[in-house]
């Protein structure tokens, strides 16, 4: 009997390829949705690699009669929460947004679960927790200290890790896995699902893609005075397919395995590029001239952060194998046929 996984976000960057890598493990798949961000053709890309249409809601998760209405249509057994909205800049404009929409969406879901039987939640968390980690702490694990979050986006990853905490600590009949997430690029093999963010992109990798299509006239690398070896900053850079995965993997322990009832993992590749090598790498892997220049500092920029991955290699039988200059390409391939497509 096929287990049904109830993705949030589930036709957004991460979302889609896990909902992907879930169809693949032999999960039934309801995606909720409410398209703030992303766009219903995603589904047709998630069916034209797996050949199975997920289910797919367009409900807010702030509206909790629409969400219990899909808990009663389909018999959900595990969750994998990545609605949010997630613009670090506009948290910080909008913060009541931010605490509105990336609080609720969460409490609505706990909230459902016990009453309908969902058993396991795996929700997405960041490696922004961590701050900026002493050089003693690099690379960072999971017991690191928590620091004060920097945006209102990073503290509502902050406050929802603690939610799930304390409402598991009172007895609520779920268990959950935390990941901790560092920075995650590329798009599928197929070039059928990536990711396609709203005007200027803020993250790196799109940036670099709509560059060297020409979208954008020049790459500024933000900050060559960083006490790292090239100057540039640092970042674990980990594939979109292999994270998808680890979610599969974590889905699986939390559901069919004892476990402790919270547990968390970093989910990165354990070794750090800095920006400098990932704009040689994009040249290298797929041939292009990315014209650049360096730029000052960014605000609320981390110096340098990678992730210590032993506890999700050992304990959920996982590891981030993708090469990089694999993922890279696999993001060219993305840009690129968005321009086949006419969408960019
Ligand atoms: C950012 C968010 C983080 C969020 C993550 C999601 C900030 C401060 N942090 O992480 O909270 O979880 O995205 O993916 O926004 N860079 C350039 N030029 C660019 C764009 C980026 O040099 O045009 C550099 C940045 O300075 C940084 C690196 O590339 O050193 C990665 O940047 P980005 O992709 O935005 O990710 P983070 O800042 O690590």
């Amino acid at each position: 009997m096929k287990q049904t996984i109830l993705v949030t976000g589930g036709t957004g960057f991460i979302g889609s390829h896990t909902t992907v890598e879930l169809q693949q493990a032999g999960y039934d798949v309801v995606i909720i949705d409410n398209l703030s961000n992303s766009n219903a053709n995603v589904v047709d890309g998630i069916e034209k690699i797996t050949g199975i249409r997920p289910a797919f809601e367009q409900v807010d998760l702030n509206d909790i009669d629409k969400v219990e209405a899909v808990f009663k249509k389909y018999p959900i057994q595990g969750i994998i929460h990545f609605a949010a909205s997630k613009a670090v800049g506009e948290s910080v404009e909008k913060p009541l947004l931010y605490y509105r929409n990336n609080l609720n969406s969460l409490m609505n879901v706990l909230e459902l679960m016990p009453k309908y039987g969902a058993k396991g939640i795996i929700f997405s968390s960041s490696c922004t927790v961590y701050g900026q980690p002493t050089d003693e702490n690099l690379p960072v694990t999971e017991q690191a200290p928590i620091q004060k979050a920097l945006s209102p986006y990073g503290n509502t990853k902050q406050i929802n890790e603690e939610i799930i905490q304390d409402y598991i600590h009172s007895g609520a009949p779920i268990k959950s896995i935390i990941l901790r997430y560092f920075n995650p690029i590329g798009a599928h093999p197929s070039a059928l699902i990536g990711e396609l963010p709203n005007g200027v992109p803020m993250n790196l990798i799109p940036f670099v893609t709509q560059t060297a299509i020409g979208i954008r006239k020049q790459l500024k690398i933000f900050g060559n005075d960083y006490n790292t070896p090239d100057k540039t900053c640092i970042r674990d850079y980990i594939y979109v397919v292999d994270l998808a995965k680890a979610h599969v993997k974590a889905m699986t322990r939390v559901l069919d395995q004892e476990t402790d009832p919270v547990e968390v993992f970093n989910i990165g590749t354990g070794h750090g590029y800095s920006t400098l090598e990932i704009v040689e790498g994009f040249e290298r892997a797929t041939g292009v001239k990315l014209p650049w220049e360096y730029a000052p500092r960014r605000e609320g920029d981390i110096e340098a952060i990678w992730g210590n991955v032993d506890k999700a290699n050992k304990v959920l039988g996982w590891s981030a194998d993708t090469p990089l200059d694999d993922i890279l390409r696999s993001a060219w391939n993305w840009q690129k046929k968005l321009r086949e497509d006419g969408i960019q």
